[in-house]
């Protein structure tokens, strides 16, 4: 027995033995192939300056003499060449991949910027430093505590793209965007990683909150915007995700297959307005296939059209682990593989080495890193302070949340008039959500709630309504528990929602003036949402909509409706029943206090919709090809699919809508497919109620040279100052060829007006901007003869319309 026993716990331990030297194997493999490859570049720390004739320079590789590459006064093309020639293959060849996945999960050499996500890696021998890369859309992410520093790096949460995008205010996003360059600036990074610019294919896509529309003309004039108020600040920016990334399910591999007319008019157009209009220094490439090849391989994507066609000079890099082979990404144009793996790295040199990866193709993408390089502050001996204007930011973001907030219904109940007592319904309104969830998230600070936001503006929040949100909260604290650190990434917070009895809701209808539901969602990177439960308002919302509008209406008071939302949901089975309707978007860290400043009357609305409301999800053509059981990435899946990278299935075993998507709706996405089908929506593109009315005058349409002319006057006619967003849809007439109804070519916004003020403003549409995709010549084409030129307050509110005709 005792040598039974004795034998047992001598092959225990041998295994144990085993295991521990299994592990610890495992664990420097995983360490040395994935985490910390590149640990021996090390960012030059001792670079000194010399004094040659009277000028300054930074002796960067250390021989004494001023180097053409080393000399600021050089155009930066002629310094980039010469550092070129100075590298060796193998250092040109660092350069095309980030330096691991530990600068993915924010893990950064000593000195460098916890929560960065990337970088580019330095050259030590030549002095050229590490360039930090941080998401994203919202506002920078990065970790705001940080070991042994006992003060905080936290950022500024801004408002969601799409609620920015509600403001249809260019003016408004450049300053966002500036904001968040200079917090960038602060924090030591070189390039944000962001905005994002998919269009709103379907109202289901997890990331839609990220994106600005389903409309490319606006989505690339705010993208646009953007990137010009960051790059004010000698801070990059890197669009995403480029091109047609509309689904978050099996995003890594799901191939688009779409023609090439919606390609170019839907997918592609809202990039290269981006590109016209602010040449972004970096593109990202996205994780999908179009047509077959992925994204970050297409040559035909990365080089005929975006530099060819667009003439982009920045450099394109992939998303996070994005495609699949290194050589034909660095070939087709895909200047940077980020985060970067041993693997790519091993690939490139061997194909480097065996001449299937060309120098040329290598001289190319280095070139391009380099002028980002040499472009950046880091290049310019600057030295960050970590002390953003938390306070100024905080103002702005307060400031565009109100502005791009879209008033939905209004009868009569706001402003808010007579009211000191409100009742605050839902979780929502004292767990407000900043934003959406993954990367487009961002570290605040804090977030104001719509509870705190009304206690800041003056009103007194209904003691039953709270005692009951508090005593649910505490009987729910799984529930109420903040997903935390790589969790957080791919776990919404979605806490449960309060089921008011009747008696308890009559006693706050008794004891207050006024009761506002706040209805929230809150969706991410990584998953897609579902029509159940989240498109459509849980059976729990529906009876609480019910149950709180009979009890307020009863006593002859007034419900508020606020949606807390990231992306579209159902509104018209219900939208009868309260008496005002705001869209609050997902307004970043301010978000409660711009409510409170729209529902006080303090901020008169003026966001517009910058995608359509339908009725049903299916009445959307693309619902026909859409996933319909989304798959959620988890962390688990991100680690697994980084050690064995996924494959696509064999060929009879693939999935609709996961494996590959028919955009088969084509061209007809969002409005252009409603207007065309004549079906009813919600709340039509482009809606939005002000607290005053604007009267349209003397519109002139002319053509002038190359474009046409669009004049006109906005006078506010009601009796509080606003500001009106004015649209232009224009229609082919007698088409050869089929066109959507409409199609949005300019858009504008008044200032604030006065009542009985008004502005004469006017518009310009380039002719070109009339083509449509020639699929049989492969080119753009403009037809000629008569275009309906409509002016409007929204899609389906138009003000004026006049025929012009177009000679050749
Ligand atoms: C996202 C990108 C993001 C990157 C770095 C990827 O998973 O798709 O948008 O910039 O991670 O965090």
């Amino acid at each position: 027995m005792k040598t039974k026993i004795q034998f047992v716990l001598k092959i225990t331990g041998v295994l144990f033995l085993l295991l521990l030297i299994s592990g610890f194997f495992m664990y420097r493999y995983f360490n040395k192939t994935f985490l910390g490859f590149e640990d021996h570049l090390m960012q030059p720390s001792d670079i000194t300056e010399l004094h040659i004739d009277g000028y300054s320079f930074l002796d960067r590789n250390g021989n004494g003499s001023l180097d053409v590459y080393e000399d600021e006064r050089q155009p930066l093309k002629t310094r980039v060449a010469d550092v070129l020639f100075q590298m060796t293959l193998e250092e040109k060849i660092h350069l095309l991949k980030g330096s691991g996945v530990a600068s993915a999960m924010g893990n950064v050499n000593p000195g460098g910027i916890p929560g960065a996500v990337g970088t580019i890696v330095p050259t030590p021998r030549l002095g050229i430093p590490t360039i930090y890369l941080s998401d994203g859309p919202a506002g920078l992410r990065i970790q705001p505590i940080r070991k042994g520093e006992d003060r905080t790096f936290y950022c500024t949460a801004f408002p969601i793209a799409t609620l920015l995008a509600s403001s249809w205010n260019e003016k408004l996003l450049y300053e966002v965007g500036d904001a968040m360059g200079k917090e960038a600036e602060a924090y030591g990074i070189d390039v944000i990683l962001g905005p994002g610019a998919n269009i709103h294919r379907h109202p289901l896509c997890g990331r839609n909150f990220e994106y600005y529309s389903e409309d490319p003309l606006l989505s690339g004039f705010m993208g646009a915007a953007v990137v010009n108020g960051i790059q004010s600040n000698g801070i990059g920016t890197s669009v995403k995700h480029f091109v047609a990334n509309n689904q978050e399910t099996n995003r890594n591999l799901n191939d688009v297959r779409i023609s090439e007319r919606a390609y170019r008019e839907i997918y592609l157009k809202g990039f290269e307005h981006i590109v016209e209009r602010s040449q972004p220094w970096t593109m990202m490439s996205s994780y999908n296939k179009v047509n077959g090849v992925f994204t970050s391989e297409s040559k035909e994507l990365l080089s005929d059209i975006l530099r060819d066609d667009w003439h982009f000079e920045g450099l394109v890099m992939t998303d996070w682990f994005g495609g699949r082979n290194p050589v034909a990404q660095i070939t087709a144009g895909n200047d940077l593989l980020e985060p970067g793996t041993k693997r790519q790295w091993e690939a490139l040199l061997e194909a480097a080495r065996d001449g299937s990866l060309l120098e040329t193709d290598i001289d190319r993408a280095a070139e391009r890193i380099l002028s980002l390089i040499f472009k950046t502050k880091k290049m310019q001996n600057y030295v960050f302070d970590n002390n953003p204007n938390l306070d100024k930011h905080a103002q702005i973001t307060r400031n565009s949340a109100a502005e791009g907030m879209v008033l939905l219904k209004n009868n009569g109940a706001l402003p808010l008039t007579n009211v000191t007592n409100i009742a605050l319904l839902g979780v929502t309104s004292y767990e407000f959500i900043a934003g959406g969830s993954g990367s487009g998230d961002v570290n605040e600070a804090y977030t104001i709630s719509l509870e705190e936001g009304l206690s800041n503006g003056g009103f007194k929040i209904n003691t039953l309504a709270k005692q009951l949100f508090e005593a649910h909260k505490n009987a729910n604290l799984k529930g109420f528990k903040r997903p935390e650190g790589l969790d957080a990434i791919f776990t919404p917070y979605s806490p449960p929602e309060i089921d008011y009895s009747k008696e308890q809701l009559d006693q706050i209808a008794a004891t207050s003036d006024v009761g506002i539901f706040t209805l929230g969602r809150n969706a991410g990177e990584g998953g897609d949402r579902k029509e159940e439960d989240d498109f459509l308002l849980t059976s729990t919302e529906i009876a609480l909509i019910n149950h709180i509008t009979q009890a307020f209406h009863s006593k002859g008071k007034n419900v508020i409706m606020v949606l807390n939302i990231g992306g579209v949901i159902e509104t018209a089975p219900w939208k009868s029943l309260p008496d005002a309707l705001l869209l609050a978007w997902q307004g970043g860290q301010e978000g409660g206090n711009s409510v409170a400043d729209i529902l006080s009357g303090k901020v008169n609305p003026s966001g517009k919709l910058p995608m359509t409301f339908p009725v049903n999800l299916e009445d959307h053509a693309s619902h026909a090809n859409f996933p319909k059981n989304p798959i959620m990435v988890n962390i688990e899946t991100l680690v697994k699919n980084m050690v064995f990278p996924p494959k696509d299935r064999p060929l009879n075993e693939q999935i609709k809508d996961e494996d590959y998507t028919y955009y088969d709706e084509g061209i007809y996405v969002g409005y252009r497919h409603f207007d065309k089908e004549n079906s009813p929506v919600s709340y039509p593109f482009g809606f939005g109620l002000s607290y005053t009315d604007f009267e349209y005058h003397d519109i002139e349409v002319n053509v002038v040279n190359d474009s046409i002319q669009i004049q006109f006057a906005i006078k506010n006619a009601g009796d509080v100052s606003g500001k009106e967003v004015v649209q232009v849809y224009v229609e082919k007439m007698d088409s050869d060829i089929n066109r959507p109804k409409q199609e949005l070519k300019a858009f504008t916004k008044s200032q604030l007006l006065n009542p009985e003020k008004q502005e004469i403003m006017s518009l310009q549409i380039p002719i070109t901007e009339l083509s449509y995709w020639d699929e049989n010549n492969n080119k753009w084409a403009l037809e000629y003869g008569s275009y309906n030129i409509r002016v409007g307050a929204s899609s389906r509110d138009i003000r004026y319309e006049t025929q012009l005709i177009l000679n050749k």
